[in-house]
């Protein structure tokens, strides 16, 4: 039986996408958090090309973990668990992480922990706030997805609703490309947002009545439609208020909702994850709707919202103490249900 430690060492690699990032912890506190991107490569072609960004994590991902257990302190035999993100995620990027991981855990003989790559945007905000705890209620806006949660113990959790369709982030890296901006779209679709102001009319976006479920395409569809027919029509419009408005279309709804699912269920923290948490916007609405309803806000830092080797060691931590471990058998998974 191993001895299993209430605070292990634990070093987190990602490589979902286009980020190499690795991470170590002790318990709940971060000691390093090192990051190898390869976004600006990426923003040449318009968005991720799949083989780059597999070619940029074997390049990088010794590095970034050298560089992790060095800023940490930290020699590996030190080392008590390896967390790794296995999926969802692009299938040859994975690899890349995955079996560096294997390789780290097998030749030190501890324990190979296995992330689900939502479940670590969600674990980001432990570290953030050492006190919380389950339950809390969850707005997760990625790339690749967007939900409410309802997290009720470290490992246990419900989707009560999302998106039918983009998620959060695809929609804004689509608007702007629409917008003339370049990869990864949302950071610059905030900046040209501050400029403008949110008078274009945009169309409702949820799906069924009192639900959790909303869709995003109808939304993407009228912007696009917006901007042709102005355009054909040779009449004048505006980027940035097209960019404010569809912003507030975006993510009024989202932080709506994630209230709606506290107050529900009578959980009385909130948190959220994800690359679309790292918005200036959207971080001031989930503080002002969480202050008027007078429920608990934990927001990860911007760096802990798009995806970092953080999150994946943090949830590797909830996983550990849960005696969850992989066998070194484990295979990437490019798709993962949320529910
Ligand atoms: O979580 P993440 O880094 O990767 C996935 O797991 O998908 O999220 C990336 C997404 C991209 O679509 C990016 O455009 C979006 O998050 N994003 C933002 C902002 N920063 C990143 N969206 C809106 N506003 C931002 N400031
Ligand atoms: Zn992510």
């Amino acid at each position: 039986m191993r001895n299993v430690k209430e605070n292990p060492i634990i070093l987190g690699i990602e490589s979902s996408c286009d980020e190499t990032a690795a991470a170590v912890i002790r318990g709940r506190v971060l000691l390093s958090d090192e990051i190898i991107s390869s976004a600006p490569v990426q923003a040449k072609y318009g968005g991720v090309v799949p083989e780059i960004a597999s070619r940029a994590h074997t390049d990088a991902v010794d590095e970034v973990v050298t560089r992790a257990l060095h800023s940490a302190g930290i020699r590996k035999e030190e080392l008590d668990a390896v967390a790794v993100t296995y999926g969802a995620g692009l299938l040859g990027a994975l690899l890349v992480g995955l079996s560096f991981a294997k390789g780290f855990a097998y030749g030190l003989n501890i324990p190979l922990i296995g992330v689900n790559h939502i479940r670590g945007h969600l674990a980001a905000a432990y570290l953030e706030d050492e006190t919380l705890e389950p339950p809390f209620m969850t707005l997760l806006a990625s790339g690749g997805h967007t939900a409410i949660i309802h997290t009720k113990s470290y490992t246990d959790f419900e989707v009560l609703g999302g998106t039918l369709d983009d998620a959060a982030g695809e929609a804004f890296d689509k608007i702007a490309r629409v917008l003339s901006l370049p990869y990864p779209g949302g950071p610059h679709v905030e900046a040209l947002a501050r400029e403008g102001r949110p008078v274009v009319p945009m169309p409702k976006m949820l799906k069924g009545l009192g639900g959790y479920d909303f869709s995003y395409s109808g939304l993407k569809t009228h912007v696009i439609n917006y901007v042709h027919n102005s355009e054909q029509r040779g009449e004048a419009w505006s980027r940035a208020d097209v960019a404010a408005s569809f912003q507030s279309a975006a993510l009024d709804i989202l932080v709506q909702k994630v209230v709606e699912g506290a107050r529900e269920r009578g959980v009385s923290t909130v948190t959220a994850g994800g690359g679309v948490v790292a918005n200036g916007y959207l971080r001031e609405r989930l503080q002002a709707a969480c202050n008027a309803a007078g429920l608990r806000l934990v927001l990860p830092a911007k760096k802990h919202c798009t995806d970092n080797g953080a999150m994946i060691a943090a949830e590797g931590l909830m996983q550990y103490r849960a005696g969850n471990f992989a066998p070194l058998t484990l295979n990437a998974a490019a798709s993962i249900p949320l529910r």
